[in-house]
């Protein structure tokens, strides 16, 4: 059985650029996929890589937990678990550590960003985020890896381990393959289209969280940024905001910008905000909706600890493996 394996940072309420750009697509995918098993988790050891509230992140899991089911993972063939509570993830990144180097850690873009922005010290976590994540990927041996584009250098630096460790220990790794959306795999702030739509950024009017109130995220969306032209065209370099208003637009609702552009022909951008209003705020209820369910179910303990016993059954018999391999242990 093949395997597909992606995870979330619990580092805040998840936005509408996870939706579209991982979650979405991650129930799209097992629909589409009814021969693989499906392995997603909470990432929250990656959320450590920055300071935390110890009670927010404690919810902030639950949270990203529930919205997993929310946004329409079935049962079936799921391995839903929480990255903590499966120790091997923390012993291979250790064995990665001493087989990856520090100048292409270095490289990094996430972590050239994210270093800018900390105010109180860069913590070495940030800095190792890549390995840690290449162990993720790589205890399971998974085949498929779906993220968004931010994430397709990490991939990239995993897919480099991998094939290092192999090279040096014997053939040990499957090598994955990224699977990243052609649409919706990059949405931007709505009010700074330039930058990555982001549930850690401090001004919250460009970032649409999946649990806030419907109004609230309708009236993000009719006061995007966009431009002077009022012309709904697709134009990333000189119409970035209503290019990317256009690819929340085609993500829901999978028309082509081609489509979308006839459809708003000789219409203003208030016709178009008003429309994609709407679609944002109905696929938001639906989600706060089964969200409710989840949340206050026995359910999802239930899942959660299915996921650990068999992720745990995964992965310590990696590490198993990967011990005897390097030479640890009697
Ligand atoms: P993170 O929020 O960094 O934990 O990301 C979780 C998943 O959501 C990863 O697969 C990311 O690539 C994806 N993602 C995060 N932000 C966006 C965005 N603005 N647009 C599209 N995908 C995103
Ligand atoms: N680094 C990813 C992000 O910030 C989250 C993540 C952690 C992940 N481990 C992973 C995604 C393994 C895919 C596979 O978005």
């Amino acid at each position: 059985m093949k395997k597909l394996l992606s995870g979330v940072k619990p580092t805040g309420i998840p936005t509408l650029g996870n939706y579209l750009g991982a979650m979405k697509q991650f129930a799209q995918l097992q629909s589409e996929m009814p021969d693989c098993e499906f392995l997603f988790f909470v990432a929250d050891e990656h959320a450590l890589t920055t300071p935390q509230n110890p009670k927010e992140l404690k919810q902030n899991i639950k949270n990203v937990a529930a919205l997993y089911l929310a946004c329409g993972l079935k049962e079936e063939n799921l391995t839903l678990f929480i990255q903590s509570e499966v120790p091997s993830h923390i012993q291979l990144s250790g064995i990665f550590e001493s087989i990856s180097y520090i100048g292409e850690l270095e490289r990094m873009t996430q972590y050239k960003e994210k270093k800018k922005k900390q105010i109180d010290g860069v913590s070495s976590a940030l800095f190792t985020y890549p390995v840690l994540m290449a162990a993720d990927i790589l205890l399971y041996d998974v085949d498929y890896v779906p993220v968004g584009e931010d994430q397709k250098q990490h991939l990239e630096l995993c897919k480099i381990i991998a094939n290092r460790f192999n090279n040096r220990f014997g053939e040990t790794f499957t090598i994955p393959q990224g699977i990243t959306p052609k649409i919706g795999a990059r949405i931007m702030d709505l009010q700074e289209p330039t930058k990555k739509m982001d549930k850690s950024s401090i001004d919250s009017k460009g970032c649409i969280y999946l649990l806030e109130p419907v109004s609230s995220a309708k009236k993000k969306i009719k006061s995007a940024v966009t431009d002077s032209e009022s012309i709904v065209k697709y134009d990333k370099t000189n119409k970035p905001g209503i290019s990317n208003l256009m690819s929340i637009y085609s993500s829901i609702t999978n028309f082509s910008y081609k489509k979308i552009e006839k459809l708003y022909q000789g219409k203003g951008y208030g016709d178009f905000k008003s429309d994609l209003a709407e679609l944002v705020g109905n696929e938001l209820k639906e989600i706060q909706t089964k969200y409710q369910e989840i949340i206050s179910s026995e359910q999802l303990n239930i899942i959660l600890n299915k996921g650990r016993e068999r992720a745990n059954f995964l992965g310590n018999k990696k590490i198993a493996k990967v011990y005897k391999k390097v030479g640890l242990g009697r």
